[in-house]
């Protein structure tokens, strides 16, 4: 079982270091604050928001998966050398086609780096017409 760890607000965090290490391993979602029921709605998720993360063949993101609460909307998953190999940096970044139903999308997402486990993203309420 990998470690999990949850966003901090990088505003909060005082040591440089750190914030780099928070911000390059979560995942931020980008979307619409509405969605409308039935029609396809794209979320992107990128991974780190102001640093990078490496892209090295021991040490690379593998995984970004997408929830509806507890739900598994979308999972992707990719191979090291997709930023470019060894010594290579970015961040990592896969949009999701939803459909939505019911009244609301509460969204999280999930990343996983090879070395430092999962991380989870702040939540987000998606508001279904
Ligand atoms: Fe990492």
């Amino acid at each position: 079982m990998p470690k999990i760890n949850r966003y901090v607000d990088i505003d909060t965090v005082e040591k440089e270091a750190k914030k780099d290490y928070i911000d390059r391993h979560s995942p931020f979602l980008h979307c619409a604050d509405q969605a409308e029921a039935g029609v396809p709605f794209a979320v992107t998720v990128k991974v780190g928001d102001q640093y990078t993360h490496p892209d090295d063949l021991d040490h690379y993101i593998r995984s970004v998966s997408l929830y509806n609460g507890t739900t598994l909307l979308g999972e992707a998953n990719f191979p090291a050398g997709l930023l470019g190999g060894q010594g290579a940096k970015g961040n990592l970044e896969v949009t999701f086609k939803v459909v939505p139903t019911g009244k609301k999308l509460n969204l999280t997402a999930m990343a996983y780096c090879t070395k430092h486990g999962l991380w989870e993203s702040d939540p987000k309420v998606v508001t279904v017409r």
